[in-house]
């Protein structure tokens, strides 16, 4: 038979993350000493009371289906934790748990997008953004970052009647940057005055450097209840990526269609993963500091090596390094695709082309390994780019 894939799946493209993961892994498994610069997830294990109450879920067979929504006790602590951490105060209603904030993204364009409408995507992005918004049938419409900000004047340019949300990421996956409080609250205006969502994805909430803190845009302005959707997940803050656990808070109208939809396709998040994350929660927050102070002495290491051969804007957060790397383009490698290959072939140090991210001449490189890989990673790099 002739295998028929629909054109909607045919219009999207794997992950090139996951693809790349794949080949390392691959390479790993024959043998090769590779460096993973190319990873997007803590290299720590989750903390032991996470461990711990996962464990004793199992053993208390918490293991039927659940409340479609995420555990009650689950999305109570969910409330505390937004309102301590981010200053946004939320119900119950306003909260919907999902298998990570990958599903989360899918269920919210699935609800809020009919074939046509557009998303603006400020570029880099992430991967996932402009295939899940294309998998609802809309369109991202891209909007270039200024030195990986947001501007405001290219953002309000781009509305047209047919947006029905602008989609920002702080701190921000491919580049680190970090969005100040004052930029969040005049896209969060905006988004206001043109009636249309405002989508903000704070998976890397934890990690901001130099003393700065991540700002949830919700915060902000207390009518900003009416059209911001926040969207965190436990996998990086929390070491839980495998758990698949993510979280939304949104008008409650919107929470309820979102969740008629989730109920079909996967209904509760496992059951038992959901008590690690009340672990995580409830856990002492030390573990939390701790980890940033690591991702801080990385970032210390990561960023002047990476600047000594790169052009490189410093990360305010996350864990990537996004340097420009178009003075090595040209005659030598015909393009970011091509030296990240080069690199993985004869150095082998795995990095992602920013062309994966929608910005060619660029590299992502993460700080997501040990102090010692980054200095191993980048003397390697170095010497294959300049013997
Ligand atoms: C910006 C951003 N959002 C969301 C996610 C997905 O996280 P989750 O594990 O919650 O699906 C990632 C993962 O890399 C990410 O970089």
């Amino acid at each position: 038979m002739t295998l028929t894939i629909s054109q909607r799946v045919q219009a999207i493209e794997e992950s090139s993350t996951v693809k790349l993961f794949g080949q390392v892994e691959a390479l790993k498994a024959s043998g090769k000493q590779i460096i993973t610069f190319n990873l997007g997830e803590p290299d720590f294990d989750p903390p032991a009371p996470i461990m711990n109450a996962t464990r004793k879920a199992l053993d208390e067979n918490q293991t039927k289906y659940s409340a479609n929504p995420g555990l009650k006790t689950l999305r109570e602590a969910i409330l505390v934790k937004l309102k301590n951490d981010n200053g946004i105060d939320a119900k119950l209603e306003n909260i919907l748990v999902a298998n990570g904030s990958k599903q989360i993204l899918y269920n919210l364009f699935q609800t809020i997008l009919d074939p046509g409408d557009e998303v603006i995507v400020l570029r880099p992005y992430w991967v996932t953004f402009p295939e899940g918004i294309k998998l609802a049938g809309g369109v991202p419409v891209f909007v270039d970052t200024v030195e990986h900000q947001p501007d405001l004047a290219l953002i309000e340019a781009a509305i047209t009647p047919k947006t029905k949300a602008v989609l920002i990421n702080s701190p921000n996956n491919p580049t680190g940057a970090l969005y100040p409080a004052e930029t969040l609250r005049a896209i969060g205006h905006l988004c206001l005055e043109k009636g249309v969502y405002l989508i903000s994805d704070e998976a890397y909430e934890l990690l901001a450097f130099d003393g700065a803190k991540h700002v949830s845009v919700a915060s902000l302005d207390p009518a900003f209840a009416e059209n911001t959707i926040t969207v965190q997940t436990f996998s990086k803050s929390y070491c839980m990526t495998g758990f698949r656990i993510g979280f939304m808070v949104a008008p409650a109208g919107l929470i309820k269609a979102i969740g008629n939809l989730h109920s079909h396709l996967t209904g509760n998040v496992c059951t038992f993963a959901q008590y690690g994350a009340i672990a995580a929660l409830t856990m002492d927050q030390h573990y939390l500091t701790d980890m940033l102070e690591i991702f801080q002495r990385r970032l210390e290491v990561a960023w002047p090596l990476c600047n000594e051969l790169f052009e490189c804007v410093k990360p305010g957060g996350a864990f990537y390094c996004f340097p420009n790397v178009e003075k090595y383009l040209g005659d030598r490698f015909a393009d970011d695709n091509a030296l990240a290959a080069h690199l993985l072939n004869e150095a082998l140090v795995a990095t992602v082309p920013g062309s994966a991210f929608g910005a060619p001449g660029h590299l992502r490189i993460s700080f997501s390994c040990s102090e010692d890989d980054i200095r191993e990673g980048y003397a390697r790099i170095r010497q294959v780019l300049l013997g």
